[in-house]
């Protein structure tokens, strides 16, 4: 019986290293180890061998069985590496080829005019905060002193969702929010930037814009502080040779009241068509914190003082990056959009 083994897996070995594709080797099995294969035959002969021999029988069957499967494993292994390596001998790569262009988004400007502000404002030790887009009447205008009938409250301006509700038509709402949930604590330090909408549509005007609020309350806030805040934020955006004029002004919930313009960025001043030959681009309005809207936001005015300002993002990225039509900032033109992948020092820009 050994012999006999013996000779099967000299005969075996052969037929393996002969082997060249998975589908003899499976055909191998078949003869093998199928119905009727050779080791499922000598298998079921053992019934026939004596009594005391049976177990030799039965060791050798299995020695043939063993190498049969230990041989299968192998065999596979190197039929199935063999086809891996003509499959990557196939397809060589050339490296020397030029590479796809991978498209990358950049910075929206108005996302980049919003990281600018803030960074800014932190570092002064403001708090950044958020307020709701739909607002109610109450916080938009009667908590900031609008009277009833204001022509800011009027429906060609505002965007009405009912008789309470609104789209806000500015960040200022903010300040009435600030102060109700800080019910008499100081300092208030806070700017709100967010998008606001009013019924408007042309160059310079879109019916959903971007703007930044800040509001400071404080005891013994004055005047001087307000200055002095809006000429760094002034210097810091737009360049430190940049003027900065106060004009007096009037807004329903600042008292006084006033504007702020800044010298012209394409003249420096002398006076050219962006700055409409007077040297000055309005930037931003400011004020004192009216007294009524400190003692309606829970704020003694006896006590404490505030200021507040008010500015427009689009208008700061388009005065920053010389953008002609507010429009580009919202018809999303990938060639408008391209235009922003680089560091603010990297641009050239021209009026
Ligand atoms: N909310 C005003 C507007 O949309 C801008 C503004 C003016 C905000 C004066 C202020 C301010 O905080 O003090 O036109």
């Amino acid at each position: 019986m050994t012999e006999k083994i013996d000779n099967l897996i000299e005969e075996l070995k052969k037929k393996f290293e002969d082997i060249k594709t998975l589908q003899e080797l499976n055909d191998l099995k078949v003869s093998y180890q199928g119905k009727k294969g050779i080791i499922t035959e000598l298998n079921s002969g053992i019934k026939d061998v004596p009594n005391d021999e049976k177990k030799e029988y039965g060791a050798e069957v299995n020695r043939l069985r063993t190498f049969f499967n230990d041989n299968f494993s192998s065999t596979q292994k190197r039929l199935e590496d063999e086809r891996v390596r003509e499959k990557l001998e196939k397809e060589t790569i050339d490296i020397s080829l030029p590479s796809k262009r991978i498209k990358t988004g950049s910075k929206h400007p108005f996302n980049r005019i919003i990281e600018e502000v803030e960074d800014l404002f932190v570092s002064m030790g403001y708090d950044v905060i958020d307020g709701p887009e739909l607002e109610d009447d109450e916080h938009c205008f009667r908590l900031l002193n609008y009277t009833v009938g204001h022509p800011a409250r009027d429906a060609q301006d505002t965007f009405y969702i009912d008789e309470e509700y609104l789209l806000r038509t500015q960040t200022s709402a903010a300040q009435s929010r600030v102060m109700e949930e800080n019910k008499e604590k100081t300092p208030i330090r806070v700017i709100c930037p967010g998008k606001t909408y009013r019924r408007d549509d042309d160059a310079t005007h879109s019916h959903q814009f971007g703007q930044v609020e800040g509001l400071v309350i404080d005891k013994n806030i004055s005047l001087a502080d307000l200055k002095g805040t809006l000429e760094i934020f002034a210097k810091k955006l737009l360049g430190e040779d940049t003027n900065v004029r106060f004009r007096p002004s009037y807004f329903p919930f600042t008292s006084p009241s006033c504007e702020v313009d800044v010298s012209c960025f394409k003249c420096g001043g002398k006076g050219c068509s962006l700055c409409k030959k007077t040297g000055w681009i309005e930037l931003l309005g400011a004020g004192m914190v009216h007294p009524n809207v400190l003692r309606m936001g829970g704020y003694d005015p006896d006590k404490f003082t505030g200021f507040a300002f008010g500015t427009g993002l689009d208008r700061l990225a388009m005065f920053k990056y010389a953008i002609p039509d507010i429009r580009y900032m919202y018809t999303n033109d990938i060639r408008f959009l391209k235009q922003f992948d680089r560091k603010d020092d990297e641009y050239e820009i021209k009026y």
